[in-house]
């Protein structure tokens, strides 16, 4: 007991509340800590052992000893205690992840498709239930593609209706030859009738670029849906009910007027006979009475097409004896404006969040 002097008795329980510290640190779990709380304040620990003895100790540091062994008991549970809530609540996170989900959400603003974006899905849902495939081709063309092979030959004076962007790149396949952006969304149906063989039916939704000054109804750059079938008896009837089917149901929506179409002559180097499509107005209905969208004609110009031209057929090596076929292309801009009753085709693409909010 001679050893028992105060200084050392409280030199003992310091470094005893370090190694206490040391060890719960390292402790990984309930079991372990458990361990040490049973090794420091147990029965058989040094603590325990030191209060018996207090008894023996000179009365004048009595009190002290046993303040100090009370302080380190508290501190120890203390240091205990913070360890278990640690490892519950990383149970917790475990479990529950990091979040309180009962709290109630943030609100978040989602975005959603632009829209001609989803004027190019319309279009598209409504051919595949028609039973066309859709399918995208380069927007880098050569002129072979772009031109030639749909009958525009060089100083046809329909190439003059397309200003090229051309680049600056030599064709790798043909070095002499310069390519170019497409004008038009036409030249994939070269490309997938070397790829394939009849019976075709397709649609190319896609970008075209023309250089042409912008204005309400100009852009450099806008979007076409191509279309193309190619089977052993395809007539002009064909084409006709498929692009009435598809006008009636793009713009159903908007109306529940009767909506009739109208076919008008017209010329377009890659088919024979040539047509543009009409649909009557679905803002005046047809009444031409101070209409500003069809400009009181109570039509509106929708898209061209016709029978594919026998020439077509014939670059691409098929035989318009015992072929027959018919495309159409239309600017998906235009028909977004018409539907929406937009003025500006600017309006798509200014990125203004108000316009764009609205579809
Ligand atoms: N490619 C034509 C254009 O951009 C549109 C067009 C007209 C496509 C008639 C066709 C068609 O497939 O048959 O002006």
């Amino acid at each position: 007991m001679e050893a028992l002097n105060l200084e050392n008795v409280l030199l003992e329980i310091e470094t005893l509340k370090n190694s206490v510290k040391e060890e719960i640190n390292k402790c990984s779990g309930e079991g372990q800590l458990l361990a040490v709380q049973v090794k420091y304040l147990g029965r058989k620990s040094y603590l325990v052992s030191l209060t018996k003895k207090i008894k023996d100790l000179p009365d004048n540091i009595k009190p002290r000893v046993g303040k100090a062994i009370n302080e380190t008991k508290e501190y120890i549970t203390k240091l205990l205690e913070e360890k278990k809530s640690e490892f519950s609540l990383s149970e917790k996170r475990k479990t529950r992840g990091a979040y309180d989900y009962t709290l109630p959400p943030r609100p978040f603003p989602i975005g959603h498709r632009h829209p001609i974006t989803q004027t190019i899905k319309e279009i598209v849902e409504i051919f595949k239930t028609l039973g066309f495939s859709v399918y995208e081709s380069n927007e880098i063309e050569s002129d072979y593609y772009n031109f030639e092979a749909l009958n525009i030959p060089q100083n046809h004076p329909a190439r003059d209706m397309h200003d090229t962007f051309y680049l600056n790149l030599a064709n790798p396949d043909k070095p002499a030859e310069k390519l170019l952006l497409r004008t038009h969304t036409s030249p994939g149906q070269i490309h997938i009738m070397e790829k394939l063989t009849p019976p075709i039916y397709v649609i190319i939704p896609g970008k075209v670029y023309r250089y042409e000054d912008i204005d309400t109804s100009h852009l450099p750059m806008f979007h076409q849906v191509e279309g193309l079938a190619v089977d052993k008896h395809i007539t002009f009837c064909d084409l006709k009910s498929v692009i009435y089917i598809f006008i009636k149901s793009i713009f159903s929506e908007i109306t529940d007027k009767e909506i009739s179409i109208r076919f008008r002559p017209s010329y377009f180097p890659f088919v024979e006979p040539g047509v543009e499509v009409d649909m009557s107005c679905v803002f005046c209905a047809g009444s031409s009475r101070e209409c500003n969208v069809c400009k009181n004609t109570g039509y509106l110009e929708l898209l061209g097409a016709g029978m594919v031209h026998p020439e077509v057929f014939r670059h691409v090596g098929y035989d318009p004896e015992s072929i027959t076929g018919f495309a159409f292309g239309m600017g998906v801009e235009r028909l977004a404006m018409l539907k929406y009753g937009i003025q500006d085709i600017r309006a798509f693409y200014e990125n203004d969040i108000r316009f764009l909010e609205q579809f």
